[in-house]
């Protein structure tokens, strides 16, 4: 299948979305779309997927027009799409959230739930996915339930397949399963368009790359024959430098302290085991890890919002147990939370509201109980102005921004104001690279301000980047932390567990 857009134009209120693309997805290519954070990357292919409407433009499939004025119209057509925000049933199995909807499963008007096991059970292992069928998708782990969406396409018989940063969520190694299965996919002569803000992963998978700026097609390259800085330059617009410049840090007292620290689940199982650590001011400690280690529940119980089951956190000398977040945060600790759109952001709120979320009965937001409404503004217009935030205005509503744009949002927020400690996971995911630049460069100024600065992160390029010093959690356990510089290799095989202590006598030799 041959699917082209010509022309395509889509206007939001204040922006063009879309901007006249035209772009050809050859019959088993895969096609990589890089851009900026609102570049018009996901609107483009919610177009094509039938979710949105093009205001101008055509799309055709083998040289035919086509009309896709839903979902189901394009996956009749043979395109399927996985979005960054997952959209199965969480107390369904995987079978029945794959077949769910697709009548041949159906027996007596009942779904024929054996069958519909087995038929997934065999598309997974074809496809190089494997997964449980019978499993519930509530159970499982992030990276899987995104196999399950892809099998969900799959199973519709998809012949080209968009994917929407899918390697966002994943780990190292989910991340080559799924370039093995995109290989085997396209082989048969089906394509892939893959939308990616890393580089190195469209100079690994995609055969062409599509580079949008500011909803307009700027250049179609051969990953192979461009250079990463290539890439980032073409697709910025100006030389992006993709290493921070970090001097040497000059650590003081330590602002965060955590000794024997224990956290439980709901279920009563410790996530977090008798952890034990210190983040001076000054200086910068990135905890790497696969997700999943504990490193959620471990933020969670320093911001106040998790219980401690045993141990202690001190924050700038004073513990957080028996203090509510609000007091916590107020106090002088700064959060990028790993899950924007939960704990980080309200949606329905403008930018501007957004960005003072928590102070706005503060001064100089409210004066004599009432809302500065032009101070408001212009502390906004400050913050969207330095930190680039792609957005019609400071009216929007948040949840309007592009993915990588909201998280701009949080991290002016909270790197607005003076504190003691930083707490920022995954700080730059979903990031475009040159926001990447630019939010790291921020977090060494942080440092410098005498901020004691943790980072959580899993992705060992933004560890390796950061850190003054390193640990890494590992089912619950952290090992370390060590002093900076540890050989890459090292940190990877602590990620993985494979022998920590060795690994570390190993990477210091280096
Ligand atoms: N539903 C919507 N309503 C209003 N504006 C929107 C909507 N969806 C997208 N936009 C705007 O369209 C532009 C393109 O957004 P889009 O989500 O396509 O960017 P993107 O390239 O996918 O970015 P990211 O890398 O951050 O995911 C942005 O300015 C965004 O604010
Ligand atoms: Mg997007």
């Amino acid at each position: 299948m041959r699917l082209e857009l010509r022309g395509i134009t889509k206007r939001f209120p204040g922006v063009i979305a879309n901007d006249a693309v035209d772009l050809v997805i050859e019959p088993g290519e895969v096609h990589g779309l890089l851009g900026e954070n609102g570049a018009g990357k996901s609107t483009l292919m919610n177009i094509l997927y039938g979710l949105y409407a093009a205001d101008e433009g055509e799309i055709l499939i083998d040289g035919q027009p086509v009309e896709l004025r839903e979902p189901d119209d394009a996956i009749a057509a043979g395109i399927g799409m996985v979005h960054q925000h997952f959209m199965l049933v969480p107390v369904f199995t995987v079978a029945e959230n794959i077949v769910l909807g697709v009548e041949h499963t159906r027996r007596f008007g009942k779904l024929d739930r054996r069958r519909a096991s087995r038929e997934v059970g065999e598309l997974a292992e074809r496809s190089g996915l494997p997964v449980d069928p019978d499993a519930l998708v509530e159970d499982l782990p992030v990276g899987i339930q995104q196999r399950v969406e892809i099998l969900k396409a799959l199973y519709r018989n998809a012949q080209t397949l968009i994917l929407d940063e899918p390697t966002a969520v994943l780990t190292p190694q989910e991340a080559d399963d799924l370039f093995e299965a995109i290989r085997a996919f396209t082989g048969e002569g089906r394509s892939v368009v893959f939308i990616s803000h890393k580089l190195g992963e469209h100079r690994a998978i995609a055969d062409r790359v599509s580079v949008l700026r500011r909803g307009r097609i700027v250049g179609t390259a051969d990953p192979r024959e461009t250079s990463e800085q290539e890439l980032a330059n073409l697709m910025v617009g100006r030389p992006v430098s993709l290493v921070v410049d970090k001097p040497p840090g000059s650590p003081a007292d330590p602002a965060i302290e955590v000794r024997g620290l224990t956290v439980e689940n709901a279920a009563g199982t410790v996530v977090v085991d008798e952890v034990s650590f210190d983040v001076r001011r000054g200086e910068i400690l990135a905890i790497a890890g696969v997700e999943g280690n504990g490193q959620s529940p471990l933020v969670r119980a320093l911001t106040g919002l998790q219980p401690i089951a045993s141990g202690e956190v001190l924050i700038a000398g004073e513990p957080v147990a028996g203090r509510s977040r609000k007091q916590i945060l107020r106090g002088g600790v700064g959060q990028v939370p790993e899950d924007r759109g939960r704990d980080g952001l309200v949606g329905e709120f403008s930018v501007a509201q957004n960005l003072i979320l928590g102070r706005w009965d503060d001064e100089p937001f409210t004066k004599r109980q009432t809302l500065q409404f032009d101070v408001i503004g212009a502390h906004a217009r400050q913050l969207v102005e330095a930190y680039d935030i792609r957005t019609p205005s400071v009216d929007t509503p948040a949840a309007s921004l592009s993915g990588g744009n909201q998280q701009k949002v949080v991290v002016a927020r909270e790197f607005d104001l003076p504190i003691d400690a930083l707490v920022a996971s995954q700080p730059t995911r979903g990031v475009d690279v040159g926001s990447i630049e630019y939010i790291h460069e921020r977090i060494v100024e942080k440092r410098d301000e005498g901020t004691a600065v943790l980072i959580i992160s899993s992705e060992l390029d933004e560890v390796l980047a950061l850190a003054d010093r390193v640990a890494v959690m590992f089912h619950g356990r952290l090992v370390g932390p060590f002093e900076m510089p540890v050989a890459k290799e090292a940190i990877g095989s602590m990620m993985a567990g494979t022998d920590p202590e060795l690994a570390m006598a190993r990477g210091g030799e280096r």
